[in-house]
């Protein structure tokens, strides 16, 4: 087809309306396009740069996006002095969102110095009206903005883009749609993110989520597993379910499916060495999803469990559904079952009405569970969430003294508990080489704590031996066993 002398709504005439068949369509018609930039503007290649803030989900997101951008011809660079520019962003606490407008004006000058360049924001932050208003009005040179439920859009978009020359805007409010089988591109050969549900129904009252994710919406138990077939038949040995909730996935299945069915599952997916997931609410963790952990070998001993807050009558006020006691009785349940396992958390410091016996609340349960690591956030007013009308917001300096304060236990205790493994010989899955030391590699123990250690580069994907000499406090130095 000659695409090149077709505009975007003729292209829109001939384009096929069923996924994923549409999009790889706007994928040959922008390749055309940008073939054609390309020609004039006598570069050899079209480069591309996405920068991703926030989580895993935005991370796995990301790689979908730069998948279709390979597709249509772009090459990955480091520079944000490239041809295309993608911001996909995070809004869950409000300094994230600060940081995409302080980026965008450093953006418009490159923009002027190539008139190829198109930049283009997606992600959690764009789902907000206010934003995508303001971006309208004062960041004109933006070219093409889209949301979280449609991502798999990209090249329509760009193509609406190119013709038209002028921004396009496209915000979905919600989807039940999940459309498979684009490409994608992996940042590790040997790792990588699966989702298996998107979005989320739990409504804790300072959490953006709900409203920029979208409702609750699980891929087939089948879909995930014949992804996760595929990725290891491509080198994949260790993988990361994705979702904001796992633990309620599949409720909402035409046959419901539980975690711990898909795990089961999962675990029996041969090539596959080791199984990761994120996130966990504590109020849906089942004693079939412990038992299911602990009778595989290749789920990884590492739950990451948002505490939020240890004051149960905060988090009540958090809609967060469990108590302190529900907390400490669910840990000691995991360790009965676990003992060797790592466990890490997410606490939020300064929710409207804390007290300073709400707070102490929260050091104890630190103190008694004593986590390998948590990250601790200050808590920020969300626009559209029910925390952010209540009264009794907490003044800036008391909660920077309370956040100092579980910051210095956090490390104190962290430092402590991660040495554990000192003088022990571990598997380690080899990520990267080490650019901070002659000869040094990075890997990853079970329980992801990371380690270095002497070796060479092409044990990079593999799991390896290695003697944990010394416990620097939050990683290890080792030495390679044969
Ligand atoms: N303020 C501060 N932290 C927040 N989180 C979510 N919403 C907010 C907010 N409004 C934190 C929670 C969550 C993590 C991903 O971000 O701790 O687990
Ligand atoms: Fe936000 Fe709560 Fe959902 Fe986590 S479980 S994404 S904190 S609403």
């Amino acid at each position: 087809m000659n695409y090149i002398n077709m505009t975007y709504d003729e292209a829109c005439h001939y384009a096929p309306t069923e996924e994923p068949a549409r999009q790889y369509f706007f994928m040959e018609y922008c390749k055309a396009l940008i073939g054609k930039q390309k020609e004039m503007s006598g570069k050899d290649s079209f480069t591309f740069h996405i920068a991703t803030f926030g989580c895993q989900m935005n991370s796995r997101d990301s790689e979908k996006l730069q998948g279709i951008l390979e597709a249509i011809g772009f090459v990955e660079t480091d520079s944000e002095e490239a041809d295309f520019v993608l911001y996909n962003t995070c809004t869950v606490r409000e300094n994230a969102n600060q940081r995409v407008y302080g980026r965008l004006g450093f953006l418009n000058s490159l923009k002027k110095k190539n008139p190829n360049m198109m930049i283009s924001l997606c992600g959690c932050m764009m789902q907000e009206e206010e934003v995508v208003a303001k971006i309208r009005k004062s960041y004109r040179f933006v070219d093409i903005i889209f949301g979280t439920h449609n991502i798999f859009k990209l090249a329509e978009l760009m193509a609406e883009r190119l013709d038209k020359k002028k921004m396009v805007v496209d915000i979905w409010n919600g989807t039940d749609r999940i459309v498979e089988d684009l490409p994608t591109d992996r940042k590790y050969s040997f790792k990588s993110g699966v989702n298996i549900m998107f979005g989320c129904n739990n409504f804790c009252s300072y959490c953006i989520v709900p409203y920029v994710r979208g409702r609750e919406r699980s891929r087939s138990p089948k879909d995930i597993v014949e992804e996760i077939k595929k990725l290891s038949q491509d080198g994949v040995i260790e993988i990361m379910l994705l979702g904001q909730n796992v633990n309620s996935y599949g409720k909402n299945l035409d046959e419901p499916v539980s975690f711990a069915d898909l795990l089961t599952q999962v675990d029996q997916i041969e090539g596959l060495e080791r199984i990761r997931f994120m996130t966990s609410h504590p109020k849906d963790l089942s004693d079939e999803l412990i038992e299911a952990m602990k009778n595989s070998k290749k789920v990884c001993r590492h739950l990451h469990l948002p505490l939020q807050s240890g004051s149960s009558r905060i988090l009540k006020a958090m809609n967060r559904s469990y108590t302190k006691e529900q907390y400490l009785e669910l840990v000691e349940k995991i360790r009965t079952a676990m003992p060797d396992i790592s466990l890490t958390t997410d606490i939020i410091v300064g929710f409207p009405g804390e007290t300073e016996e709400d707070f102490l609340e929260t050091m104890d349960v630190v103190k008694k569970v004593r986590f390998d690591s948590a990250f601790t956030f200050i808590y920020s007013k969300r626009t559209g969430t029910p925390a952010a009308k209540m009264e009794s917001q907490i003044p800036e300096e008391v909660i920077k003294d309370r956040f100092d304060r579980l910051l210095t236990e956090v490390q104190k205790i962290s430092s402590e508990v991660c040495g554990r493994d000192e003088h022990t010989e571990q598997k380690v899955l080899v990520e990267e080489v080490n650019d901070h030391g002659e000869g040094l590699l990075t890997g990853r123990l079970s329980n992801n704590t990371t380690v270095h250690f002497k070796g060479d580069p092409s044990l990079i994907g593999k799991i390896v031996n290695v003697y944990l000499e010394e416990s620097k406090g939050f990683y290890y130095m080792g030495t390679l066993r044969p």
